[in-house]
């Protein structure tokens, strides 16, 4: 059965946030690319592929459930980091802004009784705890680093490890 129009238009916010998401990313990657830390533009070409992905799974459903897609403008995504931690702290609050917005969508299916809608939102919901718990645990670990370049690099051979669909 078809959700209703404003279901449908909230799914498709969905879909333009994850697609600027992975926009985001593919931001960072380019500013860890020009600082010379291959592995963590590694990490961050990945995730940008992971959320294209996630825009995916949300863009699949809407037009399984024979409604409509309407693909919008994806806002440019910010460039003016000024370290590897500045970046992942804009990660965090990316993530917790793409969390917000999957409960709301959460908050209208079970409001509208869209009942087909929960398996794929609780899907999401697991997925964003494990996102910000990834995030949140790196800007720890580079925090710690410092001004340590030996151990940033250490890092960043170990992100540049991030295997396609990781997390
Ligand atoms: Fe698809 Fe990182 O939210």
């Amino acid at each position: 059965m078809a959700m209703t129009p404003q279901l449908q238009d909230a799914y498709n916010d969905q879909i333009t946030l994850e697609f600027a998401s992975s926009f985001a990313y593919l931001q960072m990657a380019a500013f860890f690319e020009d600082t010379n830390l291959p592995g963590f533009a590694t990490w961050m070409r990945q995730q940008a592929e992971e959320e294209r992905l996630h825009a995916m799974k949300f863009f699949e459903f809407v037009l399984d459930r024979g409604n409509q897609v309407e693909l919008r403008s994806i806002p440019a995504p910010s460039s003016d980091f000024t370290s590897p931690l500045s970046v992942f702290e804009a990660s965090l609050a990316h993530e917790r802004k793409v969390t917000a917005a999957i409960h709301d969508l959460y908050g209208q299916a079970t409001e509208g009784k869209d009942y087909e809608s929960l398996p794929l939102l609780h899907w999401f919901i697991n997925e964003q705890i494990e996102e910000e718990s990834t995030v949140s645990e790196l800007i720890e670990q580079i925090a710690m680093a410092g001004e340590n370049g030996a151990a940033l690099l250490l890092l960043d051979r170990e992100l540049g490890t991030r295997a396609p669909g990781a997390e």
